[in-house]
Formats: structure tokens, C-alpha cells, sequence
């Protein structure tokens, strides 16, 4: 039988426990999960590629996600020839309201025209509705308390590195 396997994208910078509740149904939804750290030219990062991915392992971990979930990151080009290398047909994003959905439905039809790539959204824990990864930089930037949004490896990192 054919191995379902999709891809959940994103800058992830730094990941949120908005993610991590995300990663956690999709993980269940298909035979094998990629959460992929992808670099957005349209944000300015805050973490480099590589600290996000060790970031994202750390967490997954400490959560006790399922197995069945690898984490890598891509800047070799399009997002959907990634998901060609690896076999995956389908992508997983997060979709906390309206604002999301205005941004992720032209990818989503552009991924989906360039290599019939189809996107399903889920619907996150009321919970994590308003946490993003840009209030998380913004509350840390300015010195503020951001563990109640974030993973305990990421709360203890930007603790850290804080100057
Ligand atoms: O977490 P973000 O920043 O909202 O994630 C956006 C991301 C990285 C998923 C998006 O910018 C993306 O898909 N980039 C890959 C480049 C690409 O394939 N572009 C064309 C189709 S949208």
C-alpha cells in the first residue's frame, strides 16, 4: 500500500506551541510527517536556519510527539519540489483565522498548479488562536516572558541568548 506522507512548511522562527499542536494531529493523520523549515524572503529572521530546525527536534521530543515525524529544512528552490524528492502529495497548515486564510489560499492554489500538490488546513486548539511565531520575537525582543506560547527548549533558548 501506498505510504501517505505530507509535509507541514513553515519559517517556524522559533516554533510555537501553536506548531507544535499542529505537528501533533497532522503527525496523526498520515504514515510519515515532514516539518520543514523553510526560509520566508518576506520575513527577517530572527533565528538562524539550522538553530530553528534543532529547535523544532528538541520540542517534538520533549513533547512525546509520535515517531513518525522528521525534521529538515529546504532552500534548494520550490517548496513542492521538496515534496516531490521525499513523495509527499500533500501539505498540512494551520489556519488560526480569516487573515490566514487570505494569506495561504494563493499558495495553496500556486502549489497545487505546479505540481498537484493539494494543501489541507487544520483548525488549531482555541488555545494557541493568537499565538505567532512574530508576537513571540517581539515579546522576547523587548525582554517579556514568552513560555506560556512557546516549547520549554525554546523558552530556555531565547532565555539564553538574550544580551
Ligand atoms: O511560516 P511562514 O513564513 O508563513 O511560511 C511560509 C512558507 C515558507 C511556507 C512559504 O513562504 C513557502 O512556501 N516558501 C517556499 C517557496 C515556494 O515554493 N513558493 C511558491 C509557492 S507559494
Amino acid at each position: 500500500m501506498m505510504r501517505r506522507i505530507a509535509v507541514v512548511p513553515g519559517s517556524f522562527d522559533p516554533v510555537t506551541l501553536g506548531h507544535l499542536d499542529v505537528i501533533d494531529r497532522a503527525a496523526g493523520l498520515f504514515d510519515e510527517l515532514h516539518v520543514l523549515v523553510v526560509h520566508n524572503p518576506d520575513k527577517s529572521a530572527l533565528l538562524p536556519i539550522s538553530q530553528r530546525v534543532s529547535l523544532l527536534e528538541q520540542s517534538i521530543k520533549e513533547a512525546g510527539l509520535p515517531t513518525n515525524i522528521v525534521v529538515a529544512s529546504w532552500s534548494m528552490g520550490l517548496l513542492v519540489d521538496y515534496c516531490m524528492d521525499v513523495g509527499a502529495s500533500v501539505l498540512v497548515k494551520g489556519i488560526r483565522s480569516q487573515v490566514d486564510v487570505a494569506y495561504e489560499t494563493p499558495m495553496a492554489i500556486v502549489n497545487r498548479n505546479l505540481a498537484a500538490v493539494e494543501t489541507v488546513f487544520l483548525l488549531p486548539d482555541p488555545a494557541n488562536a493568537h499565538v505567532s511565531s512574530s508576537l513571540v520575537r517581539q515579546v522576547a525582543g523587548l525582554g517579556g516572558d514568552v513560555s506560556p506560547y512557546v516549547p520549554h527548549a525554546v523558552a530556555e533558548y531565547l532565555e539564553r541568548s538574550r544580551v
